[in-house]
């Protein structure tokens, strides 16, 4: 590996590698494992966190002294970048993306943004999608009013951020050398911007270490994700040289469902069992949907009982608590009044 760039230590690391043994007895096998990085830090947890040490990082050493970053308002690498900014001293700017451009109740993740006294602009999906200008123009507003900013793309998915998975795919390693498995389990994640699925990959080719990924998108066509990460490898590859890794990597979007953030009564059925199963905590969009998605897999039988599966917890709990979850328990929000 390159020498890699400079970063902050934020998370709590290692995060644990635990066997899920209820949940693989009541699921009927493959071995069910957990990587916790939903233990990354109470309020910093998730998968975020491990890409804003290298982004914070690079934002001091730039002489910022304020981020900027974009993502709906339940999301929780808006809420991780306004915290871990507060922590290390930095202002922070959230772009977030609302159904009609208007301010959103406060309720989760949107709730802990403001409570991290970030400075909120909303704007509408359409606007969104021109994310990049719309938050470079942002930064050229705050060097009127006298600031320095260091703008994070979504998700802090691009080649720095990489560096956060690669590190964290090797940590994993060093646990699954250290559990003694002779045959390298396979990995499931959630997958959105790219940067997690991106930089797993380039780990496992790079340590030569034959671990399956597989990527199971959470609202994106599989096609745009694969772009996703061949563009972060395209940077990495600029920026760092080498070769393009080759891993046995996976992306699939058959578990998408209705959509980003669109929840089935039938995958808050299997996120309700794997709780009450295991004790997780799961959020409907994220690790949830891809948990849906491994039960429905290990349903058509692509695993044998002496396979080892390993689920990538990549966080997201806070936004349990903006979740309608009435229908699930067959009344409505509000009845306990
Ligand atoms: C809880 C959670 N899991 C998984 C992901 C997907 O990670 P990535 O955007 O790196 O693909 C996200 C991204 O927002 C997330 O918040």
């Amino acid at each position: 590996m390159p020498t890699l760039p400079p970063r902050i230590p934020l998370a709590q690391l290692p995060t644990p590698l635990e066997r899920l043994d209820r949940l693989t007895v009541d699921w009927g096998g493959p071995n069910l494992w957990v990587k916790r990085d939903d233990l990354t830090g109470f309020e910093l947890s998730g998968n975020k966190v491990r890409k804003l040490e290298f982004h914070l990082a690079a934002a001091i050493a730039d002489g910022a002294d304020t981020v900027i970053t974009c993502g709906a308002a339940q999301s929780n690498h808006c809420r991780a970048t306004a915290l871990a900014a507060a922590r290390v001293g930095l202002r922070s700017v959230l772009v977030i993306r609302t159904a009609d451009g208007n301010a959103v109740p406060l309720a989760g993740n949107h709730l802990l943004h403001h409570l991290a006294g970030t400075e909120i602009v909303t704007i509408t999906p359409d606007a969104y999608r021109e994310r990049d200008a719309v938050m470079q123009a942002v930064a050229v507003d705050q060097a009127r009013l006298g600031h320095r900013a260091w703008v994070i793309p979504e998700g802090a998915s691009d080649a720095l951020g990489m560096w956060g998975f690669v590190l964290a795919m090797r940590e994993l390693a060093e646990q699954f050398d250290a559990a003694g498995f002779t045959t390298p389990p396979t990995i499931w994640h959630a997958a959105s911007s790219g940067g997690t699925t991106a930089g797993m990959a380039w780990a496992v080719d790079r340590l030569k270490l034959g671990t399956p990924i597989i990527a199971s998108s959470v609202g994106d066509a599989a096609g745009d994700l694969v772009n996703r990460v061949d563009v972060i490898w395209d940077e990495a590859l600029e920026a760092y040289g080498g070769r393009r890794p080759q891993a046995p990597l996976e992306v699939i979007d058959r578990y998408v469902g209705s959509g980003y953030g669109i929840t089935s009564q039938d995958e808050l059925r299997v996120q309700l069992e794997v709780t009450q199963s295991t004790g997780l905590l799961l959020d409907p969009t994220y690790s949830g949907k891809a948990f849906y998605g491994l039960h429905r897999e290990i349903a058509s039988g692509r695993w044998s009982s002496s396979d080892d599966v390993v689920f990538w917890h990549t966080g997201g709990g806070f936004a349990v608590f903006a979740h309608d979850f009435g229908g699930a328990f067959g009344r409505s929000v509000g009845d306990d009044a």
